[in-house]
């Protein structure tokens, strides 16, 4: 596979904030990579660099194997998809997406060709000759990157390009916009921070945390292995963290003391640990058993989530979030006792993080 974008140690200051810190990160041509993590983490100002809005205060940026950092804007050859619409208000819809082919001096029948293939890549039903403000946001949205795809750019960076949007026009745009990337075989950097709408573009995701990239991987690789707690938080849909501490070590198989469990044999992922060394435990909300085990706990919410049940439940000043069958929630009544216990090939192990559990897993 072919580099199409690499970030060599690249770093941005803004006065005292850090905004991205020595990030190196590479992109394959034809992947589309997700970059996902809370607001103020860094993600636009590496999307800028990348597009040559910002330039790094140091570090490197190739493309296609060469520097870009003294190339201008202009000539990167990039297309970039904003999350607030950008749009020629006075133009109309056919106007806005012919736009950079007619720019780019872009023989006519061509360019109506291209403009066809586009519309029905985004099967764009929207009439000619509207202007935007006319258009619902959804639409002005599919019109943007419509008019962003016609300038045949190879390269494609869209940030947060759904978060305007209501949540079903952006739940069906995400599929969307995976199919069309992918059939015009463009190289993606799609930064967002939402979960749900980074595993379904993403072909990896690069979670990133106060301007640095802390784990790339596939969406299924984040999820089941994350290599630090703020992934599985970020990734692990409602992920319950425990803290604990190792007791034995045979062969990949760890002991490990992890109130209110007393002892839990799990899966080492590769950490090197021994006898007495802390670790953080994520247990997924699908591998929380409930109605048997030793711990026992009392129930204290349950919701009802159509395709399953949510149940919370307290065990000595712990709160665990328990996913399953409906029927759970039909079987379980809020101050029920109940007993849980774990699926422990499931559990998930990472190292103590240097700055303790609550900060590691702190979305600020
Ligand atoms: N032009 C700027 N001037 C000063 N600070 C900035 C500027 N752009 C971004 N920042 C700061 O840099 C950090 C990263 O910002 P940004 O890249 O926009 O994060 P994200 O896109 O992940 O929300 C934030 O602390 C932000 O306030
Ligand atoms: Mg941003």
């Amino acid at each position: 596979m072919t580099v199409k974008i690499q970030i060599v140690d690249v770093s941005k200051r803004f006065g005292p904030i850090v905004a991205v810190n020595r990030v190196s990160l590479e992109v394959l041509e034809g992947e589309i990579l997700t970059i996902i993590g809370p607001s103020g983490c860094g993600k636009s100002t590496l999307l800028k660099m990348i597009a040559g809005v910002l330039r790094p205060d140091s570090g490197d940026i190739r493309i296609d194997g060469r520097s870009v950092v003294d190339v201008p804007m202009e000539q990167r050859r990039i297309a970039f998809v904003f999350q607030n619409i950008l749009l020629f208000p006075h133009m109309t819809v056919g106007e806005n997406v012919r736009y950079s082919p007619v720019v780019r001096g872009v023989e006519k029948s061509r360019a109506e060709q291209l403009v066809a293939t586009i519309r029905d890549f985004l099967r764009l039903r929207v009439r000619e000759y509207a202007y935007p403000r006319e258009l619902s946001m959804g639409m002005q949205q599919k019109v943007a990157l419509a008019r962003a795809l016609a300038a045949e750019c190879p390269i494609m960076l869209l940030d947060e390009p759904l978060s305007a949007l209501d949540a079903i026009v952006r739940a069906r745009l995400r599929y969307e916009l995976r199919r069309i990337i992918k059939d015009l075989q463009l190289t993606a950097i799609y930064v967002t921070h939402d979960q749900a709408e980074a595993m379904t573009v993403a072909d990896r995701i690069a979670v990133m945390r106060k301007g640095q990239i802390i784990q790339v991987g596939t969406p299924e690789e984040l999820y089941n292995r994350p290599m630090h707690p703020f992934v599985a938080r970020f990734l692990g849909g409602e992920a319950n963290f425990i803290e604990g501490v190792v007791r034995e070590v045979v062969e990949d198989r760890l002991l490990v003391e992890a109130p209110p469990f007393s002892e839990l044999q799990v899966v080492n992922p590769g950490l090197e640990v021994k006898p007495g060394s802390k670790v953080i435990l994520a247990i997924k909300p699908e591998d929380l058993i409930l109605g048997r085990g030793v711990v026992e706990g009392e129930v204290s919410l349950t919701s009802y989530l159509g395709d399953s049940a949510r149940i919370e439940i307290e065990v000595n000043g712990f709160r665990f979030v328990y996913r399953g069958p409906t029927e759970m929630y039909t079987q379980l009544s809020e101050g029920d006792k109940i007993r849980i216990d774990v699926v422990r090939e499931r559990v998930m192990v990472m190292k103590y993080p240097e700055e303790g559990l609550l900060e590691a897993i702190s979305i600020e």
